[in-house]
């Protein structure tokens, strides 16, 4: 595979609306986030994935955009944008922008006309159809509860709207349509960004008709035409999110002969503690099982060999946090975070640290549904209250699974609001702020701050972890993640015990070197060795 300049990156999402605040309206800024830009380069990462600062009526946060070339006004200006765009470049920073272009707000100029009358020339630019006896066309849900489809009095008829009515999906059949997104992405190129992550990239061919979304019949289509119209050609990382693929449906996106994306997130893992079947979704909880985590993982990790690519995440803007997910945030706080970071990032692939990872963020819990924030959490609480499930059960499985766990200000230090905002923040500061803060990790050497720096100067400097293959290691106790990477005649053991109480791990082959950890394992050598809780290791063995 040709080298890119991703391969050996470590990508950091910023949720700006929760980063920091320099104009005292307790919303994030982009002022914010370029005075944060040394902060950053401390950590060592390549790239910023900048969740969307498009001007929004934020229905949904920034992911319903009624203009792409113009800043939301709570954010800045574009001046702003094209300073944080140049002052990472003088940092060797490259900014990735959001890409939502699935749908729009409903208040973008296109809908505005599209929904004016039926012989509007925008009419196509979004998919309309009339109801069917009297009712919405077919059974289409909205992935933030209900129908996906919407009566317009104005014209009589049904729009589809795959997520809130408040963001219609764009017709992407319509070659016009395309076109604008095409220019739009251009527009964006030539400002100098670094590329593209692509909003629910899997769901833009659709047939509404026959019920098919995700993964629709002209989706590489669609995606080769953008790649010779943008970015093609032009050293640009572009990563979908793609929720419905497998390692084969990753393989067709990602191989770079076929020109259409760098990498694709696959969200296999993502839903190991939940129930699935008829009816089921993320918010009916059960509890993670290690040994499924272990084999999805790898099998992700070995799969798409040089046909792909894979980026490798724990969290994201919509995602609880892993510490408090699948680690513990009370007494193994320090150790789960390091763990779940040593864990990822000596996979293959390129990792994303989501803001305040790096330092342990962990969730916060709610106790009311008043305390809510996010649209999908509020539509489902009001949805499953209708059908009779318990406030108590509700709350359950908001506080394991809603997307304001990852939303709340990032905690910078000590001070009233985390150091987020010197007015009212948006959404609740952590209380826990007073101890997981920026300011605290920086200057303890041993914090998990410098265990995430240390991970990304290590993937700089070893070709190993880029490069080497991947092999799980099988006879291990079920809490036990362990694996080798092997590369050039070299072989690092990667072993994590994901539980509470300590587990034996048999390492066969003489101790070279310890890489990293997150337990003092000075005393390490071949034959068994107990793992204590939540201990991780990586070292070097014959
Ligand atoms: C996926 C985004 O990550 C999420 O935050 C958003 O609500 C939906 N797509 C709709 O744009």
């Amino acid at each position: 595979m040709e080298k890119k300049w991703w391969h050996n990156s470590v990508v950091y999402q910023i949720y700006p609306r929760s980063f920091q605040d320099t104009d005292g309206d307790g919303i994030g800024d982009l002022k914010g986030i370029i005075q944060h830009l040394d902060y950053l380069e401390n950590l060592g990462i390549d790239a910023i994935w900048l969740s969307p600062v498009y001007q929004s009526p934020n229905d949904d946060n920034g992911y319903d955009i009624s203009d792409y070339e113009a800043i939301m006004k709570e954010f800045g200006s574009m001046e702003d944008m094209e300073c944080l765009i140049s002052e990472g470049k003088n940092r060797g920073i490259k900014i990735i922008m959001d890409l939502v272009v699935n749908h729009t707000s409903d208040e973008h100029a296109w809908f505005v006309e599209s929904r004016k009358n039926k012989e509007n020339k925008y009419r196509d630019y979004y998919v309309w159809r009339d109801a069917v006896n009297g009712e919405v066309p077919n059974g289409l849900r909205s992935t933030f509860s209900g129908t996906a489809w919407e009566f317009d009095e104005t014209t009589g008829q049904y729009f589809l709207h795959l997520f809130s009515k408040r963001q219609p999906d764009l017709n992407w059949e319509n070659q016009k349509v395309r076109q604008e997104i095409y220019d739009m992405m251009n527009f964006w190129i030539d400002k100098g960004v670094g590329g593209f992550r692509m909003d629910v990239i899997d769901l833009i061919s659709k047939v509404p008709d026959k019920e098919i979304t995700g993964n629709g019949p002209k989706i590489h289509e669609y995606l080769q035409e953008m790649n010779s119209a943008t970015f093609g050609g032009k050293d640009l990382m572009t990563v979908g999110e793609t929720w419905g693929a497998t390692p084969e449906i990753a393989k067709l996106y990602s191989n770079p002969e076929r020109k259409e994306l760098s990498m694709i997130f696959q969200f296999e893992h993502v839903g190991l503690d939940q129930e699935h079947g008829e009816g089921k979704d993320k918010w009916d909880l059960r509890p993670l099982n290690v040994p499924e985590l272990k084999q999805v993982l790898s099998k992700w990790q070995v799969s798409l060999g040089n046909d792909g690519w894979n980026s490798l995440f724990w969290n994201n803007h919509d995602l609880p946090r892993i510490v408090s997910r699948w680690g513990n945030d009370t007494i193994y706080h320090e150790k789960s975070a390091k763990l779940f970071a040593i864990l990822l990032h000596m996979m293959k692939g390129t990792p994303y640290i989501y803001q305040g990872e790096e330092i342990g963020m962990t969730n916060y819990p709610i106790s009311d549904i008043s305390e809510a924030e996010d649209i999908e959490t509020i539509n489902m609480y009001n949805e499953r209250l209708a059908l009779g499930f318990a406030k108590e059960t509700l709350i359950e499985s908001i506080n394991a699974k809603g997307r304001d766990n990852a939303r709340t200000p990032m905690q910078w230090d000590n001070s009233t609001n985390a150091g987020f905002t010197t007015g009212t923040p948006w959404l609740h500061v952590n209380p826990n702020a007073k101890e997981i803060n920026v300011k605290k990790n920086l200057e303890n050497p041993d914090s998990i701050f410098y265990t995430y720096k240390k991970l990304i100067t290590l993937r700089k400097q070893h070709d190993l972890i880029v490069w080497g293959e991947y092999e799980l290691l099988t006879d291990t106790p079920n809490e036990i993640f362990a694996y080798k990477r092997i590369f050039n005649g070299e072989t690092w053991l990667v072993a994590a015990n994901i539980s509470t109480e300590p587990h034996s791990l048999y390492i066969p082959t003489s101790v070279k070197e310890t890489i990293i950890s997150n337990y003092d394992i000075s005393e390490i050598s071949s034959g068994t060795f107990q793992l204590r809780p939540y201990e991780a290791f990586v070292i070097r063995i014959l």
